[in-house]
């Protein structure tokens, strides 16, 4: 039977590079914050329990973490990574089973590299250690390995000789093994070293001593960034992209120039869509198959359904549902609204808190006046419904099915179905009025 599986998060430190009234770990990637991508990777590989250790200066990491799901630990004050595990030792004091330490700034951590660090404490590792080959390993600690491959120890860059810090293998930081265990070790760690701290790398030699074996569970360098600066939150980012990127592709989706085009941690987008340069997708868009994502569009927490078109220049924003076949055209604005199947709005138009029924057409200039500064109402408009252009449709209002509105009609009243609703002044032409003003302007100019 495996065995059951918990995490600690480590996220105590400063983060002072960043320059942020922000703790660094709530800084996003992929629009997710970094401490969200590393309790999400536990998860995924069968964590139950997780503890976020947090330092005194950031009460908004232990709100996130709570909000995640997670139990929290104060560090106070930050003595260093084995100290950091410790704090968590209470809270995890009836866990008998595998227990794994992360970052919580190392967001491009994939779930099976974890889940590799895992299988090999499963397999008996009294610690797995999981490392990656670089030509210079600059201040990460080294892995010393024996000839059999095994785990030997972990020295930092600090406290390196020269011929360790020729070693390639470098230390992620992730490291499994027994709860019990490591807990039982990280009590005997000292700090008696260049800085002065309690190393969580330490418990390597310390197992080793009790003749345990320990191991190293390569990963890909990539998967281990770390974040410490905005200049390498936007490496992150760029590789998360990057990533998206690719994925969308193998995936059937068709990118004229993907460096172009953003996702979100959650972007869903399926086969056969096509989707322009720069567009922007923030969090929770779906594009179902054979939709169409035009230039410069700007979506968030909308779902184009199946052979839709969007853009140039849309932006559906929270609550759009644009349905099959339905068109958004160019500076068209949608919010908490619903496009039945083939209904258009081709352009220049706001669209709030409405129902469009199927084939209707909402002529150029439509705006639907849904906020009277103290509550949002609601606009409906019936199947095959012409709205002409330039209609203010001043909600709470309905439009009959196949009604239609006259152009630049201020309608605030329901309109029957099949009726034409004209609410705006009449026309008057002045004959000659034109000519005899003309005609007037010279002599005013002397
Ligand atoms: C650590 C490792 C090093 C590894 C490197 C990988 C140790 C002693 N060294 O070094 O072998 O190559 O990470 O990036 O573990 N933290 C706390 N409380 C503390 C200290 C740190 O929560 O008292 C947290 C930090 O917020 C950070 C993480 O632990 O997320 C790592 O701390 P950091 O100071 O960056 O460790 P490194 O010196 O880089
Ligand atoms: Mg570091």
């Amino acid at each position: 039977m495996p065995q059951s599986r918990c995490a600690v998060i480590l996220a105590a430190g400063k983060g002072t590079r960043m320059k942020s009234a922000r703790s660094k770990v709530l800084h996003e990637v992929g629009g997710k914050p970094m401490l969200a991508w590393a309790v999400e990777a536990a998860r995924a590989c069968g964590v139950e329990r997780v503890v976020v250790v947090y330092g005194e200066h950031a009460p908004d990491v232990a709100e996130l973490a709570q909000e995640l799901g997670c139990e929290t630990a104060l560090q106070d004050p930050p003595l260093g990574t084995g100290h950091a595990v410790l704090a968590a030792r209470e809270a995890m004091a009836d866990e008998t089973g595998a227990m794994i330490v992360l970052y919580a700034d190392t967001p491009m951590l994939p779930a099976e590299t974890l889940q590799d660090a895992f299988a090999s404490v499963d397999a008996g590792a009294s610690v797995a250690v999981l490392g990656f080959e670089i030509a210079d390993g600059g201040g990460y600690g080294r892995l010393v390995t024996s000839a059999d491959g095994g785990l030997e120890r972990i020295v930092e860059a600090k406290d390196a000789s020269d011929d360790e810090l020729a070693i390639g293998l470098c230390n992620s930081g992730v490291m499994a093994g027994p709860a019990r265990l490591m807990f039982e070790l990280l009590g005997e760690v000292k700090n008696d070293n260049a800085k002065g701290e309690y190393y969580l790398t330490d418990i390597v030699g310390l197992a080793r001593d009790r003749g345990l074996g320990a191991q190293v569970v390569r990963g890909a360098f990539d998967d281990f960034l770390g974040v410490n600066s905005r200049v390498e939150l936007a490496a992150c980012e760029a590789l998360f992209q990057a990533r998206a990127r690719e994925a969308a592709l193998i995936n059937g989706v068709t990118m004229i120039d993907p460096g172009t085009v953003y996702f979100s941690y959650d972007t869903e987008i399926g086969a056969d869509v096509v989707i322009e340069p720069n567009v922007v997708f923030r969090a929770g868009v779906r594009v179902e198959e054979g939709a169409t994502v035009r230039a410069f569009s700007h979506l968030e927490g909308a779902h184009v359904r199946a052979g839709a078109s969007v853009g140039p220049y849309a932006r559906l924003r929270p609550g759009a549902d644009i349905g099959p076949g339905a068109f958004i055209g160019n500076f068209v604005e949608v919010k908490n609204t619903t496009l039945a199947a083939g209904a258009k709005a081709s352009h220049l138009t706001y669209l709030g808190d409405a129902e469009v029924g199927e084939k209707a057409n909402i002529g150029a200039g439509t705006i639907t006046c849904n906020y009277d500064g103290f509550a949002k109402h609601k606009t409906i408009i019936g199947a095959g419904a012409f709205i002409g252009s330039d209609t203010a449709l001043v909600a709470p209002v309905r439009i009959g099915a196949g009604a239609f509105t006259g152009s630049g009609s201020v309608i605030t009243r329901d309109v029957p179905d099949d009726a034409l609703a004209v609410a705006r002044g009449r026309q008057r032409d002045i004959e000659g009025w034109a000519k005899k003003f003309r005609d007037a302007q010279p002599a005013k100019k002397k």
